[in-house]
């Protein structure tokens, strides 16, 4: 069965503390839009003209380069909010994001959103704490680009999927990966090649073990060294 906009939106952090009265009035501006696995939901320099919260599946956030490479800024799973930036600021959409796999997304517009900003600026102060703390992970992510060779980068991005989508086991961290090797290394921010030895060799040394579509963390203390130099 379905489940309820209103259900669905009472479990996502931003509106969690809203009183049941004011959560329905929220679910009565929204809409529900599908995407299929690939799809773009905008690009990058797009006016920016709603917020989304992701109902289910998985989307990417990404920038290119003029060679169009693509670095992921950041995976969303269900629950997460995006599109909030040029709803602000009034700017262009910062980043592209496209749908990993069938996703849905509660799609609220602009005028809607700054307008259960204005009544309720309560939720300005939750959805800060989201961005300030994407902030923080970009931080981590530009030190890692800027400073760590491709074992720290590519450490550094699988402890991240580990805190984010990790399954504990007895003997070690399970993560899936339902995504190809392509966006594994633009997630990483290196080459497919690069991308490819780095696992080779940490698959060598026992700190990984590659299965089809998931990765199993065996040596994740391993992992957090290589991060940090
Ligand atoms: P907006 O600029 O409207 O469109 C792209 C969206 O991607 C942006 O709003 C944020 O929701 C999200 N986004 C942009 N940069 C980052 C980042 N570094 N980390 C996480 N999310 C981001």
């Amino acid at each position: 069965m379905k489940e309820k906009p209103d259900t669905f939106l009472r479990k996502v952090s931003l509106f969690a503390d809203l009183p049941d009265e004011d959560l329905k009035k929220i679910v009565r501006l929204t809409r529900i839009r599908q995407y299929r696995k690939q799809e773009v939901i905008f690009y990058a320099d797009d006016p920016g003209t709603a917020l989304f919260i992701l109902k289910s599946g998985m989307v990417k956030i990404s920038v290119m380069d003029k060679d169009l490479r693509e670095v992921i800024l950041k995976l969303l799973y269900p629950g997460d909010f995006f599109g909030e930036m040029a709803l602000l600021d009034g700017q262009h959409r910062s980043a592209t994001v496209t749908a990993m796999e069938r996703s849905e997304a509660v799609v609220l517009d602009r005028e809607a959103f700054l307008s259960i900003l204005r009544q309720k600026p309560e939720l300005i102060l939750t959805m800060l704490l989201t961005v300030c703390r994407r902030l923080r992970q970009t931080d981590e992510k530009i030190r890692s680009l800027v400073f760590a060779d491709a074992y720290g980068k590519v450490a550094e991005t699988l402890l991240r999927l580990i805190n984010e989508k990790g399954e504990r086991g007895d003997d070690g961290v399970s993560i899936e990966l339902p995504f190809s090797t392509k966006d594994l290394a633009s997630l990483v921010g290196i080459t497919r090649q690069t991308l490819s030895k780095v696992l080779k060799e940490y698959q060598r040394a026992g700190v990984i073990k590659m299965l089809r579509r998931q990765i199993h963390i065996l040596d994740e203390a391993r992992l957090q060294r290589e991060a940090l130099s």
